[in-house]
This record gives C-alpha cells, sequence and structure tokens, in this order.
C-alpha cells in the first residue's frame, strides 16, 4: 500500500520534536511515530524520496538521509528498484523478561559481601578498561549541553569572582532550590525553596535519608533486583537489605512488601525507585504508587523514594513522583541532575516531609554544604528554555539509542534471550538464555574489550546470574553495533 503522510508540519499524536535536531531527524522521528503507533504497518511502502521532498518541502539529500536514518535503525528495509518498505522489527520477535515469584519465601536479611563483588567488578573492569563500555548508567557527554554549561559557569565566576573563596550557604544556594522546586512541580511535587537540600548527588540523598530513619542493625526493604549501590550503601551502615519480589513491568510488588512488614516487624524503611527502576526499567503505574504511599502510611514505615531517572521517561509529561500521594511526610524524596543535566556536576536533591530538619543537620555533619558555583550555573542553565530543548533532544536521542540496541540485541543473541524495552532511561536488561552465568558473560567479553554489568550485582543472592544490564546511553555507531554482535557470539558459544 502506498503511503500518502500528512504533511511534516501538520498535528499528530505525539508532541513536536526538538527544534534543534537536523531536519531529516525530525523527518524520521515524524516517520518513526507512524511506525510505531502502526500507522505505517510492516510491509507498508514508504513515500519515495521525491514525495517525501514534495510533500515535505526538503531537499533531495534531506530525504535521503532520512530514509537512510531510518534504515540503519532497522525500522526499513530497501528493495531493489521498488523503494523503502516498512520493516518488521527483531525485537518484536523477541520475549520480555520474566515476573518474579512473588510467593516464594523471602531471603533473610542479609548483606555481607555485596561491596566486594562489586568492587572486584569495577577494579576488573577498570584494570582493562574495555573499548565500548556498556556497563554504565550515565549518557554520552556529547548528549549534554557541553557549550550552553560552560558559558553558564563562565558568568557564574565572572558575576562573582569570590565564589571559589567564601564559605557556602548550608542548605545550598536559594536560587538554585527555587529552581529545583519550580521543576519539581513537573512530577507533581509542591513544595517550596526552604523544603530542598542539596546533595552530591542522589547517591548522598540516599545515604541521608537511611540515616535519618535507621540506624545499623535495621532491616530497609529494597526491591529485588535493586541498584547495586544501594546495596553497598546499606552494608556500608550496617543496615541489612530484605529483597522483595519486582515485577519488571509493574514494580515492587505492594502484597509482598505487606507481608514482609507484617511478618518481619523490624523493617525501617522501604527504598524504591518508582520510574524507571534500575535495573529492570519499569514504570509503577500511578495506583501502584497510591498504595505503596497508603501502606507506608498506615504501616508507619518511612518511604524513601529514588527518582533519579525520572526526566529521562519517553514524552514530554513526566511520570508523578509517589511523593505526590504523601500527605504525611512520610514520604522522603530523593533525585539526582546527574543522568539529565551534566554527571561532572555531582549535583542531587532532596525534600524529606517529617525528617527535613534531621536531614539539614545530618548533611552539615557528616559533608557541609554543596560546592555554590556548581549550583549557580546549574541554575543559570536550568532557568531558561534552553534546558527543556535540551531534555526533549535528550530523551528523543536515548529512545532512538534504545530501540537501535534492542534491535541489535534481537538479532545477534539467541533466539531464547529475553528483553523487555523500557518506556525510557538508559538502561537495557536482558535475560540470558538457559541461565548462563552474567559471571561468565562479564569475564569473557571484557576479554575481547566490551563492559557489560553483570546482573549478580543487583542483589545480595545469586537469583539475578542470568540477566546483563546494558547501557543505552552512547550514541549508535558502528563499532558498537560490532560489539553487541560479538556480545551475542559469546551468548551463543558459553556453556550453559
Ligand atoms: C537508581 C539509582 N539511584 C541512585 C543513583 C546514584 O545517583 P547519583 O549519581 O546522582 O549519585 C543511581 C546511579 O546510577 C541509580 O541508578
Amino acid at each position: 500500500m502506498d503511503m500518502q503522510p500528512p504533511p511534516f508540519a501538520a498535528a499528530t499524536a505525539t508532541p513536536a520534536p526538538a527544534p534543534a535536531l537536523p531536519i531529516y531527524r525530525r523527518l524520521a522521528e515524524h516517520y518513526l511515530s507512524a511506525i510505531q503507533s502502526g500507522t505505517l504497518a510492516p510491509g507498508d511502502r514508504m513515500p519515495s524520496v521525491r514525495d517525501l521532498m514534495r510533500q515535505h518541502h526538503v531537499s533531495l539529500s534531506t530525504a535521503l538521509q532520512t530514509l537512510r536514518h531510518l534504515e540503519e535503525g532497522g525500522w526499513l528495509e530497501a528493495r531493489p528498484r521498488s523503494g523503502y518498505f516498512v520493516r518488521q522489527p527483531r525485537r518484536a520477535a523477541i520475549r520480555p523478561v520474566g515476573e518474579p515469584n512473588v510467593l516464594a519465601p523471602l531471603d533473610p536479611a542479609q548483606y555481607v559481601g555485596i561491596h566486594e563483588q562489586v568492587s572486584d567488578f569495577i577494579a576488573r573492569r577498570q584494570l582493562q578498561a574495555p573499548a565500548i563500555d556498556l556497563s554504565g548508567m550515565s549518557c554520552a557527554p556529547e548528549l549534554y549541553a557541553v557549550e550552553a554549561l560552560k558559558n553558564a559557569a563562565i558568568r557564574a565566576l565572572r558575576e562573582q569572582p569570590s565564589l571559589l573563596t567564601s564559605p557556602m550557604p548550608i542548605n545550598g544556594n536559594v536560587t538554585f532550590r527555587q529552581v529545583v522546586a519550580r521543576r519539581a512541580l513537573n512530577a507533581g511535587i509542591r513544595i517550596g525553596a526552604d523544603d530542598v537540600v542539596v546533595t552530591h548527588g542522589c547517591i548522598e540523598a540516599l545515604n541521608l535519608a537511611l540515616r535519618a530513619v535507621a540506624q545499623a542493625g535495621d532491616t530497609i526493604a529494597v526491591e529485588s533486583p535493586t541498584y547495586f549501590g544501594l546495596l553497598q550503601t546499606l552494608e556500608s551502615l550496617g543496615m541489612r537489605a530484605l529483597e522483595i519480589p519486582t515485577s519488571p513491568q509493574t514494580g515492587i510488588s505492594i502484597e509482598a512488601l505487606e507481608l514482609a512488614i507484617q511478618t518481619y516487624g523490624n523493617i525501617k524503611a522501604v527504598v524504591v525507585v518508582p520510574t524507571l527502576q534500575n535495573p529492570l526499567g519499569c514504570i509503577m503505574p500511578d495506583s501502584h504508587k497510591e498504595r505503596l504511599v497508603a501502606l507506608c502510611e498506615r504501616c508507619a514505615v518511612p518511604l524513601i523514594e529514588d527518582d533519579a531517572y525520572s526526566e529521562l521517561a519517553d514524552g514530554d509529561v513526566a511520570p508523578s513522583a509517589a511523593k505526590v500521594w504523601d500527605r504525611s511526610g512520610n514520604v522522603i524524596y530523593c533525585a539526582s541532575l546527574n543522568k539529565v543535566l551534566a554527571p561532572g556536576m555531582r549535583l542531587g536533591w532532596m525534600t524529606s516531609g517529617k525528617w527535613h530538619e534531621r536531614v539539614k543537620m545530618l548533611k552539615f555533619a557528616y559533608t557541609r554544604a554543596n560546592e555554590e558555583w556548581t549550583q549557580i550555573t546549574a541554575a543559570n542553565y536550568m532557568g531558561s528554555p534552553a534546558y527543556d530543548r535540551h531534555l526533549r533532544r535528550l530523551r528523543g536521542n536515548l529512545k532512538e539509542q534504545r530501540e537501535q540496541m534492542a534491535e541489535a540485541i534481537a538479532g545477534y543473541f539467541p533466539s531464547e534471550t529475553r528483553l523487555s524495552v523500557p518506556d525510557g532511561g538508559v538502561g537495557l536488561w536482558v535475560e540470558l538464555p538457559r541461565g548462563l552465568s552474567s559471571k561468565a558473560v562479564f569475564a569473557a567479553a571484557l576479554d575481547q574489550g566490551i563492559g557489560v554489568s553483570p546482573g549478580v550485582i543487583f542483589s545480595n543472592s545469586d537469583r539475578f546470574d542470568h540477566y546483563l544490564r546494558l547501557c543505552c546511553g552512547k550514541p549508535f555507531t558502528h563499532e558498537l553495533d560490532q560489539a553487541l554482535r560479538k556480545l551475542g557470539g559469546i551468548v551463543e558459544r558459553l556453556p550453559g
């Protein structure tokens, strides 16, 4: 069937792409959303180069670039002398990762050992420095607004040269806190600048939150699998992680959590990542967030919400934070700008409900205030419309990279591999076939210059040893494609 798309500028179900993208990318996104929504189905013929030029008033090279870009992304195939056709994405054939057994007995609260295990993987990766590193969770530096941030930093120092030599405001720069409070409205959180404590990334916020509500020897309920940094933090604080089954689709099982709270009686806090959970990538439905907040409130267990990723969710409307349903100050909300604004500035923040004064005291006692020039730089940039443009561009790039990587995994990994492609973020969670050990894949991949995160570090048990987490924060290049081909070969050949 010959498709006659609407003019490029016509309103579509999806919001207009960021204007800063080159025209061919915007045109490609226009057709990509038609493919993803099913308006253009597999087997449909794409408009010809000539049609594209006429309908969208673009040049020959833009029309060609658009089609090639979609072809490289695996969305189109060129048929000799017939033109371009929509392809059946290979990843459509790959099954999503499995659901956990929520009825299985929970592990006894254990905590010793993960620190050594994580440090060992990090040390081995540093020693061999892989040429293609898919193990982190940050975006390639070029995806951030390098030039604009540099200018904002220069302006901050030019206007206030004494910034580097003066003492810093204890709870953070007030303009930065105002900007943060204003932006928190996007996630549905209504707070003032005085409710914000600025931190060194989300990890410091989590540390402060845990210290505010619990102490060494206490048990903390966490998702399973969970971010290995949280397991390290708990271990370093002498606290015990109780892992609660977590669905790759809907997040922590509220039934299993309720049962655990009733059974164990000594759970001092619950830590969750409701949006774009690491490593699963799932987004908890709003109804679950509401039930989770209500459960923690009813049982008088503080809820620590880790929201490091929600600004990277696809689309222009950020998912609501669980904090939105907090009526009593029982939710401590921790956020980060490291993934969205600039990993090099190590800025995070938190708003701590009932524990606000205690958190302020702990922040002062443990680390003192953050550097002020980073906060002023961030406030300069985040307070301008350029920040929203940057976020739209970043989300668009990540979505495209994620889909290209998923397509490559579907093509190169054995067919029994399972993968769920999340609606945002920088990670892909891959279930290996034949119960293959992620430790073996990690070692073999590193020998071939590829870094991956083995599933085993996301739990205190071995339960996730047959998973890998792969980062899709880097542009999809030929080298990356070839690395995924090699990785698929390793997974194919290793004995299960
Ligand atoms: C879920 C989660 N929480 C917290 C952090 C730490 O964030 P930051 O780098 O802002 O300290 C990370 C980092 O990867 C993460 O994935």
